[in-house]
């Protein structure tokens, strides 16, 4: 491993960033409602946690715009991007006051937002909220679940990929 490895709790802020560019995810758009207007922001940090039951958590920074809307809800939606939405995550990034305003949308049986062209959608409902002093990880059991036969938007270390070239590993 690198010298910059360490165990100290004053860990050096640039070996974690490169720890963290070491990590591939997939981009998603987590929304809720806020009273009638939809809102949300692109959101890497999410798993699944479990399988049975249908769990998934997200964690999102304080400081967003959407979070006061997200700590309100019951439910949210998470859009898992697909390849060609890179200008989507673009504007979920942003800070645009009006995220939706060029896109389709459908609400979902309990009203979160699911963005048309996403790879896979789904409604949580949302169970934990674990608060940090920076982010909420936000826990929830799936209670809506679509997908479509797409490619979806791969994350890593600041870009953007498709994984048309990807190379399968093992069978
Ligand atoms: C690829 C990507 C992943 C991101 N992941 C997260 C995340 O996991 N949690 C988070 O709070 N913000 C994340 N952000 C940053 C927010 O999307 C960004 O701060 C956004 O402007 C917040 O919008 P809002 O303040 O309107 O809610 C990510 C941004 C990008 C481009």
């Amino acid at each position: 491993m690198s010298a910059k490895s360490t165990s100290d709790a004053a860990v050096d802020a640039a070996a974690v960033r490169e720890v963290h560019r070491r990590f591939i995810t997939g981009v998603t758009v987590v929304t809720t409602m806020d009273g009638d207007l939809p809102r949300g922001l692109a959101v890497n940090a999410f798993c699944s946690v479990s399988l049975e039951p249908p769990l998934v958590m997200v964690c999102v920074q304080t400081t967003s715009s959407t979070y006061p809307a997200l700590l309100r809800a019951e439910h949210l939606g998470i859009n898992i991007l697909a390849a060609d939405q890179t200008g989507v995550a673009g504007v979920f990034a942003s800070k645009a006051a009006d995220k939706f305003a060029e896109l389709d949308w459908t609400p979902a049986a309990h009203g979160s937002p699911l963005l048309d062209g996403a790879a896979a959608r789904v409604e949580v409902e949302i169970g934990e909220r674990l608060r940090t002093s920076t982010h909420t990880a936000f826990l929830g059991r799936i209670v809506q679940a679509e997908h479509r036969d797409t490619d979806p938007l791969v994350y890593r270390a600041g870009k953007f990929f498709s994984p048309d070239g990807m190379t399968p590993l093992t069978a």
